[in-house]
């Protein structure tokens, strides 16, 4: 596996135990919140046929939606080896593993050797990453048609959230930590690889935006 202190850290703690609670909150109640909003966009703009980048894909929400509705061929690349095989596993069960492919690791040190797809998301990963411009760059380098972004929003109660979440890893000499990144930052770094936010929608936390070209 590729993979710096930051990702070393989200393995142990995406651990298996987290991934059966995930699953299990997928099966009973399906994709919720920003991640439905994201699914929709994506869905209303018409996905048959084309390609997916799940980066940090976690159980796979995304990826199993997406499949379901014409995607064609899914890549996977998680820094948690306890998501990569819940995630394959399901994609057994919904009889797609064929069409999917699944990688161990950092995305940023990874990127080399991922091929572009129409639709490239990050779903709740861009605050797992210290270097915010390194991860979506990478990541609108490979977006053909679509970009699809949710992370926290950059206002002070999400920063000073940031800095009681990180105590516990701080304590622990864990190197997991959350980073709130700058939204100015995230969207200017899409438009330098052409991409338009075409769809934008903040919540009190999270946000959602859908970059097209
Ligand atoms: C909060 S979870 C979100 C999982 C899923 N996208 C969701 O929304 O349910 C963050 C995910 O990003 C992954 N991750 C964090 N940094 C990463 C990196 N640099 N490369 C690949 N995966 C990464 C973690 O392993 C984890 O699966």
């Amino acid at each position: 596996m590729t993979c710096c202190p930051h990702c070393q850290g989200a393995d142990r703690f995406f651990n298996q135990r987290v991934a059966a609670a995930d699953l299990r909150k997928y099966r009973r109640h399906g994709p919720r919140g920003m991640t439905k909003r994201l699914l929709d966009t994506l869905r209303a703009a018409g996905v048959d046929g084309m390609t997916l980048l799940d980066i940090g894909g976690g159980i796979g929400v995304i990826q199993h939606e997406l499949s379901a509705a014409g995607v064609t061929d899914v890549t996977d690349v998680d820094a948690s080896s306890a998501y990569l095989a819940m995630v394959r596993q399901e994609a057994e069960k919904r009889g797609y593993a064929a069409r999917a492919r699944y990688l161990h690791g950092d995305f940023v040190a990874l990127a080399g050797q991922i091929e572009p797809a129409d639709i490239v998301t990050l779903d709740r990963v861009l605050c797992c990453y210290p270097d915010g411009v390194a991860l979506v760059n990478a990541a609108a380098a490979r977006a053909k048609r679509f970009l699809g972004l949710i992370y926290p929003r950059d206002s002070w109660w999400a920063r000073k959230g940031a800095v009681l979440l990180n105590l516990y890893p701080r304590l622990r000499d864990d190197p997991f930590r959350t980073y709130i990144h700058s939204t100015a930052e995230v969207e200017s770094t899409a438009a330098d690889h052409g991409l338009r936010k075409v769809m934008h929608y903040g919540g009190v936390v999270w946000q959602v935006a859908v970059f097209g070209r």
